[in-house]
């Protein structure tokens, strides 16, 4: 009997030592955080039916398949998040296609609400833009929607949900989408980084702008509650994404990059989140050779400067593999998740001798606009243009939290670039706002960047689709309206977006074939 009821007390004992092991956030110590790992475990038996994160598959052919469902990401030994992936990993699927190819993909829903996608940089037609309400319906759980378009132009871009986008590409919901050039100058190494924040404790940070609850944020630190105005609240809001990764994964593991001596290697970067990275390669010459895909003009090496990447932007760098060793690409800056992103690079059969971290050293920034070799591009500032457009960027407070907004405005509210097949367009933005970057993205075409805070750009011609702006920053952009639709023109920052910060370049000579459905009450443009 006594024997009995040892036995069940020690099983007992097992099963919550199990419960314990199981839920990976208690190997941490942190007491402080006590509060939050209970409610992690409340979750965990919905959390462990869900399949744990595959990784990042390389998808090319005639047709291909895309199925968004939901999976546990594994970001680090300590933390693992529920997500929501294209084909289960995060990033999601690669889709790899040649200049040239009729691209066609199939992408069914098994997530529980609607999603669409958005080919971030890449001039599809309008209707496979992917922005609900205003060029199709939002893809309902269960069903399945086909994309098609011409890879007309080569380079790094990417993928992602435009439904409630704020909050599904924060949950993983991207790819990336690589045009190799029709005569592809071929590298020995041809890498994807793909850079991110996540929330250790998601649940406290899903609260938007609008909504938000002073009693939440400090973690019931009630002392600071009144002293919180809302204009840190942006601030604050960014410093709950506490981990930084690379590829879905953070610090130790992100796969390392190899490489043999003498092999020439490219790095396609892409800022799928919503901060700026400064990134710096150790050991190694590297060259820009493109941005948002556009290749720039007789890049120069640069060695030891910072790589400052923004929302929705994609830098492409080479450099050729010549000092043997264990190098780190990495991140710099003092932010909580700073140190998590970083990524080894390793010599095969190469003896180690190991790159040390230093991510609070002082170096200089790369300025694109002054970077590679000038020349004239196909505009020019002094050009005539047929419609000019000034966008004044700022932040405010609205009735229910902070608003961003463009000349005064939110969206749908926002004055349209109206414009007619054929049209030059010159766009001047200005940053407004004291303190928030605004990297500013349009669908469907690539600007070129003519002048930076009234000055021409000194640098190789500069196309992109997306252009960031610090605080009193202004840049002029020029474009052809060759592309006719309806396109969003919006803050990458995606909560700035969801605050207001988005118009629409409107062609008005287009008619549009979708009519939004009456039922569907997703916000239009999310
Ligand atoms: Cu990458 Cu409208 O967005
Ligand atoms: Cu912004």
């Amino acid at each position: 009997m006594k024997k009995l009821l040892l036995g069940t007390v020690l099983a007992g004992v097992v099963a919550i030592g199990a419960a314990c092991s199981n839920n990976s956030s208690m190997q941490g110590h942190d007491m402080s955080n006590m509060n939050t790992k209970k409610e992690n475990t409340s979750n965990e038996s919905s959390k462990q039916q869900l399949p744990l994160a595959t990784n990042t598959e390389v998808l090319s052919g005639k047709e291909i398949n895309l199925t968004a469902k939901e999976a546990l990401l594994q970001i680090n030994d300590q933390v693992k998040l529920p997500v929501y992936t294209y084909n289960g990993s995060v990033p999601g699927a690669q889709i790899r296609v040649k200049q040239g190819d009729n691209v066609k993909i199939v992408l069914k829903n098994e997530l529980p609400e609607p999603i669409t996608i958005h080919w971030h940089g890449y001039p599809v037609p309008n209707n496979q833009d992917g922005v609900p309400g205003v060029t199709m319906d939002a893809i309902k759980p269960g069903e399945t929607f086909t994309y098609e378009f011409t890879a007309t132009v080569p380079g790094t871009y990417w993928y992602h949900s435009h439904q409630k986008s704020a909050e599904q590409v924060d949950k993983g919901l991207y790819g990336t989408l690589i045009v190799e050039p029709k005569n592809e100058e071929k590298v020995d190494r041809d890498y994807t980084l793909v850079l991110d924040e996540w929330m250790s404790n998601p649940d406290e940070g899903n609260m938007d702008m609008s909504g938000m609850d002073h009693s939440n944020m400090n973690n019931g630190n009630s002392s600071d509650n009144q002293q919180m105005d809302m204009s840190s609240m942006g601030h604050d809001m960014m410093n709950m994404y506490d981990i930084f990764t690379i590829n879905g994964k953070s610090g130790d593991a992100v796969q390392p990059l190899k490489v043999k001596k003498g092999e020439k290697v490219r790095l396609r970067l892409v800022n799928a989140g919503y901060m700026s990275h400064k990134l710096h390669l150790h050991g190694h010459e590297f060259k820009i050779v493109a941005t948002d895909g556009q290749p720039l003009k007789d890049p120069q090496p640069i060695k030891d400067e910072l790589l400052n990447i923004a929302p929705g932007e994609r830098y492409d760098i080479e450099f050729i593999a010549n000092n043997p060793g264990e190098w780190l690409l990495e991140c710099h800056g003092n932010m909580k998740g700073t140190d998590g992103m970083k990524v080894k690079i390793q010599y095969e059969g190469q003896a180690n001798n190991t790159d040390k971290a230093n991510a609070k050293e002082n170096l200089p920034v790369v300025d694109i606009t002054k970077y590679g070799k000038y020349e004239t591009g196909p505009f020019t500032l002094d050009q005539k243009y047929d419609v000019e457009y000034t966008m004044d960027l700022g932040t405010a407070m609205g009735k229910d939290g902070m608003i961003f907004t463009i000349n005064g405005k939110t969206y749908p509210e926002t004055a349209p670039v109206n414009v007619k097949k054929g049209d030059l367009v010159k766009v001047k933005l200005v940053n407004n706002s004291p303190k928030d970057l605004h990297p500013m993205h349009l669908h469907g075409h690539f600007f070129q960047v003519l002048s930076k805070n009234g000055k021409p750009i000194t640098g190789s011609p500069l196309i992109k689709d997306t252009l960031n702006l610090k605080p009193g920053e202004e840049y002029v952009v020029a474009f052809k309206a060759d592309n006719p639709g309806n396109w969003m023109f919006h803050c990458h920052d995606l909560h700035h977006a969801s605050a207001g910060m988005v118009t629409e370049v409107k062609y008005t000579d287009y008619k549009s074939d979708y009519t939004p459905d009456p039922n569907d009450t997703t916000n239009k443009g999310e």
